[in-house]
This record gives structure tokens, sequence and C-alpha cells, in this order.
């Protein structure tokens, strides 16, 4: 029903600019009646974090930034859903425009900048919804003028905690001058030793908050090996991997439109993004849960990213193009490789993450 009305909106919405077009699917949401999420097949659920996801096809972030709604996009169909990029003080981001449609690429060039209404506004929200089902969690970062990076990490989670399931630390978003310095090993051990505390002390210990990382693609193996001890050294619930990228493939089509800064996210992320996946997976030993994202566009791309090593996967300039039915496609799909392969979501977990990280899908 939703997937008819996508290809009947799509049209028109794609005669807007991207913001605009973003900017009234989040208000055709916010009025659509609320229906509990459709029922989904018991070998989807996925036991990760101490709580059960209902299916492992998730909301990447950036699509509800203000966190306005969680609850009709769960309605979809998702098994959970990351909003925000939220930070401490309200700021508007860069200046529009700031999001290209890449068509013939099926990809999208950001750089929003974290534009945010700031983290009271994003709390109230979430407190008024609490109570209610689904998985949610809260993409946080750091203000662009401020002057301790780490400690609006630290006011994010204080204040978030217990309001959310997992809180995603973003230090790989491309358009605020030095945030991916954050990836560097000194101030990656500070800001997730201080985050870390700052959920034990916040947590009223009924529910842990589940912190999670979230890392960029376009950094080196040496790099990724210190993300990785400095994640387990700290005690990281996971990894998501990975945010949008600053590289302009060579087979982007779109030459005009490539050359606008900012971060690439869709179909071209795919292969950059899964061979990271694969690499990460293959360093923390299965210490660590993965959540894999970028270029999620079908059911072969979602179970690429969990054979590659992904527990849980993410999506959003997919939907972009294909609409929320979506969603449903590749549940269905992954039940059918499930069944084929005579497997289950939890053993193909990183089957062929060796082979995937030598470029091998
Ligand atoms: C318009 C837009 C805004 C985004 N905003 C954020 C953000 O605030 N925080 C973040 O960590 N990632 C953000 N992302 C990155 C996505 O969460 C995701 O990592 C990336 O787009 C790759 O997934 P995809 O190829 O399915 O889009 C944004 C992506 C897009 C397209």
């Amino acid at each position: 029903m939703i997937g008819a009305l996508f290809s009947l909106a799509k049209p028109a919405l794609h005669a807007l600019d991207a913001e605009t077009a973003h900017q009234l699917t989040i208000r055709g949401l916010a009025l659509m009646p609320l229906a509990p999420a459709p029922k989904d097949d018991a070998r989807l659920s996925v036991e990760l974090f101490g709580r059960q996801f209902p299916n492992p096809v998730g909301l990447a972030a950036g699509f509800d930034k203000q966190c306005e709604v969680p609850d009709q996009l769960l309605s979809l169909g998702f098994g959970f859903v990351e909003l925000g990029g939220v930070v401490p003080k309200p700021q508007t981001g860069n200046p529009r425009p700031r999001v290209f449609r890449l068509v013939q690429d099926e990809a999208v060039i950001n750089r929003f900048g974290l534009n945010s209404d700031g983290l009271e506004a994003a709390r109230q929200r979430l407190a008024s919804r609490l109570g209610r089902p689904g998985i949610v969690g809260v993409n946080i970062g750091a203000n662009k003028d401020s002057t301790d990076r780490i400690a609006d990490y630290v006011t994010c989670i204080q204040s978030l905690c217990g309001l959310v399931d997992f809180l995603t630390i973003n230090v790989s978003s491309p358009n605020t001058p030095g945030l991916r310095d954050l990836q560097g090993e000194a101030f990656l051990d500070d800001l997730l030793a201080r985050s870390i505390e700052a959920r034990n002390k916040t947590d009223d210990g009924r529910r842990k908050t589940t912190i999670l990382l979230k890392i960029a693609p376009d950094i080196s193996l040496e790099t990724l090996d210190a993300i990785v001890a400095t994640a387990l050294k700290r005690g990281i619930d996971g990894l998501t991997v990975s945010n949008t990228t600053v590289a302009r493939p060579e087979t982007l089509r779109e030459k005009a439109l490539a050359s606008e800064t900012g971060g690439l996210s869709g179909k071209p992320l795919f292969v950059p993004s899964t061979k990271i996946l694969a690499e990460t997976y293959l360093r923390v030993e299965r210490k660590l849960p993965l959540i894999g994202v970028g270029g999620v566009d079908s059911a072969e791309a979602a179970w690429a990213k969990i054979r590659a090593g992904a527990s849980l996967v993410q999506l959003y300039s997919a939907m972009v193009y294909k609409g929320p039915g979506l969603i449903g496609d590749i549940k269905s799909g992954l039940l059918q490789k499930v069944e084929k392969e005579k497997t289950s979501l939890a053993q193909a977990i990183g089957r062929d993450a060796a082979e995937i990280a030598k470029g091998l899908f």
C-alpha cells in the first residue's frame, strides 16, 4: 500500500529539489495514522544487545534528523530506526542546496553539516514516545563551533540514555570540519572512555543503553586496526560501518553533480563500505557485533553485508529511489536466501568475510 503510494508520489517528489522533497516526505509521514508494524517471520528475528530485533533491516541516520517520525518509520516494517544526527545546541548546518540526487548512479551526495534542532528538542520528542514498541536509536555528534567536542558527545549521552535503545557516536560525518579527526587513536580513546563512563553513570541499570561507534569508509587499514583495538579496549557495544564516502569513484555517470562537495551514499558506496565491513569483521573476531550500512538496495546487497560480517543492516539512499516497498522486498528476499542455502541469518554472519575483504563478493 505505502509502496504503491510512493510510486504515485515519486515523479512529483523527484521534480522538487531533494531537500524540499524530503521535508514533504517527513510531513507526510507525520500525518500518517500510526499502525502497528507488520509481523515478521521468526527466522528474521535477531537477538542482539539484549534486545529482540524483529528483523535485521534498519533505517540509517540522517533520514529523520529531528526525531519527528520514529513510530511511523517503524510501521513501514523496519526492524529498528536510527534517528538524528543530533548535536547539543541547535545549528542550521551548511547553506542550501546541500543534498543532491545522482539519479543515474542511484546515489546521493549530501553536505548537510549536522543541521539539528538540538538536543533538548530531540529529548522532548523522544520522551513523548517512551513506552511505545520498536527499537529506536539516536545518532549523536558535536556542534560545529564546539570547543570541547568530546563533552558534546557526553552531553548527548547524559540526556538521551534511557530514552532510546542505542546511541551511535558519529565521528565519521565528512561535513563537520575536523570531526573525522576524532577517529585518531588518542582522541578516540578519550572519547570512548568518557562516553562509556557517561552511559554507565546515567543508565538506571534496568536496561543498558547500547553505545555504538560509526566509522568512515575512507580510512586506512592501520587506522581501522587502531579503531578496533580502542573499541575493544573501551568496551563499546558495536560498530556501524560505514558513513558516506568523500571518494568519487571513476564509474560515476553524473559527472557534474559528482563534483559537489559532501558525502556520497547509495549504490556506488556498496563495494567500498562492504569491503571495509569485512575488514572490520576479520579484526573484531566476533567480539563486537557490526551493523553494515552503505548501498543496501536489495536482498542481495543485504545478504552480502551479512556474509561480510553484519549482524544488522541499515539503509537510507535506496529509499529515495525505490521507496518503502523495498523494506518488504529485502525481508522476503532474505528469507528466500536462508531457505535456499539451508542456513540461518546467524550462521551466515561473516561467512564470506575473507573473500569479500579481497573484493570477491
Ligand atoms: C541526506 C543524508 C544525511 C545523512 N545524515 C547522517 C547523519 O546525520 N549522521 C550519520 O552518521 N550519517 C548520516 N548519513 C549517512 C547514512 O546514515 C549512511 O551511513 C549512508 O548514507 C550510507 O547508507 P546508504 O548508502 O544506504 O545511504 C546521512 C546520509 C544522507 C544521504
